[in-house]
């Protein structure tokens, strides 16, 4: 039966997380997955999660199913947390909502729902995206398109490229937007821009599908971060879909938690839609799973909790904002070759350095994940790694997390650049 199945390779980021891990180099630094580390480059457990934890198990946590369409009061609180409370009041009877399996599967599920409501029009993808989109969507039989979203040359977004493709795209085709904190660039468009792609958008009738996954995470600021939504959803009228995660916002990562937020038109189209996405989700999942709900559910929930949540996305907000200048800083010191500005413009959990894929080896010390033979220094002398290999670990395309450098590894990761573009 399957003698025919082809070899598949690994998924780039998790192999190099796992290269990392095997690694036994004491200074290696891994910039590669976007998972927070604290300033010790420790996991970092939210104190409003550890709350909400604590509280949970001073209640009494039960391990019984949830409903198909998952935990009520999470899903209720994440649209009024996504929409705000104004919009939410406005539309909430519009909104059909469903728990989902983190990002992914809020996008799986969306997939899922537009392809039994519309067959299988295109999808537009900026380039580059986050390495899971294509295999999402094309694994659903859509087909997919690329779009030029960045400027290498400027190492900028490139509205043009955008505002063309949306001129262009067949109508009834489906966009895919990341909300804030663009995967890998960590450039976004500024409001008059978002503007300008929401009333391109509404006139050509293209559906807006967004991938929230660093809400409040990006700035700091939650209703600064979920600005596009709400502009397309509330000011423009739009219809949308919006597949959030709490992954990174709430430090959730192995749970799980996400939720698909569906804005439609009427309150029969909410009605429908939910009832599909109960019956995709059932077929898919059976039910969603139950511990990460009810933690972000307790801390959306309690006015104290959600405090300390709003707290705690500034710690990680500011701490990767601060070692993105740290960086900067060093590189420039260092007079690495090339200019850095772009590293200071961007935001969000990545930067987006712009280094070739040879010198990307060369900082990771290894070739076999990119089958690029590179010369390896041999120099004893060398700074400072002296050693064959600097152990700097970031993913092919020079997206660094920049959340894996801290106080103790900054100036290690700015020399290692150093050395190998003056080599
Ligand atoms: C990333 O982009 O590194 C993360 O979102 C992890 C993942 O699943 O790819």
């Amino acid at each position: 039966w399957f003698d025919q199945a082809r070899f598949i390779p690994p998924d780039a980021i998790f192999a190099l997380t796992a290269k990392y891990v095997a690694d036994s180099f004491p200074q290696k630094v891994n910039l590669g997955q976007g998972t927070y580390r604290d300033a010790n480059g420790q996991p970092w457990v939210l104190p409003s999660v550890n709350k909400a934890r604590e509280q949970l198990m001073t209640n009494g946590l039960n391990h019984e199913y949830l409903p198909i369409l998952g935990l009520a009061d999470f899903r209720n609180a994440t649209a009024k947390l996504v929409l705000g409370p104004e919009l939410y009041s406005q539309r909430q009877s519009q909104v059909a909502t469903c728990q989902s399996l983190s990002g992914t599967g809020s996008l799986h599920l969306a997939g899922l729902l537009l392809r039994a409501c519309h067959g299988q029009p295109k999808v537009y993808i900026p380039s580059p995206t986050w390495s899971n989109h294509h295999q999402v969507f094309g694994s659903l039989g859509f087909p997919c398109e690329s779009f030029k979203y960045y400027d290498p040359e400027t190492r900028d977004l490139d509205v043009e490229s955008y505002y063309s493709m949306l001129d262009n795209a067949e109508p009834n085709s489906i966009i895919i937007i990341h909300a804030c904190a663009h995967n890998p660039t960590g450039c976004d468009p500024s409001k008059e821009q978002w503007k300008e792609i929401a009333r391109r958008m509404k006139e050509r009738r293209l559906f807006p599908l967004f991938d929230s996954a660093y809400l409040g995470f990006n700035s700091g600021n939650l209703d600064e971060d979920a600005y596009p939504i709400r502009l397309f959803i509330g000011e423009m009228g739009m219809e949308a879909g919006v597949c959030v995660s709490f992954a990174k916002n709430m430090g959730l990562y192995g749970e799980r938690v996400g939720c698909f937020l569906l804005a439609t038109h009427t309150e029969q189209a909410a009605t429908n839609t939910q009832s599909m996405l109960e019956m995709l989700q059932r077929s898919e999942v059976s039910n969603p799973p139950g511990f990460g709900a009810k933690i972000a559910s307790q801390v959306l929930r309690s006015e104290e909790l959600k405090r300390m949540w709003y707290t705690d996305m500034i710690t990680m907000s500011d701490r990767i904002r601060s070692m993105r200048k740290a960086l900067y800083d060093h590189l420039l010191a260092l007079e690495t070759p090339g200019s850095w500005d772009h590293l200071i413009r961007q935001s969000g959990m990545f930067g987006f350095l712009g280094l070739s894929a040879e010198v990307v080896v060369q900082l990771r010390g290894m070739s076999e994940s990119l089958d690029i033979k590179v010369p390896v220094r041999k120099d004893e002398n060398a700074n400072p790694s002296t050693a064959e290999q600097y152990h700097v670990y970031m993913a092919d395309n020079s997206r660094v997390s920049i959340a894996g450098l801290n106080e103790g590894n900054v100036e290690y990761v700015a020399r290692s650049i150093a050395e190998v573009l003056k080599a």
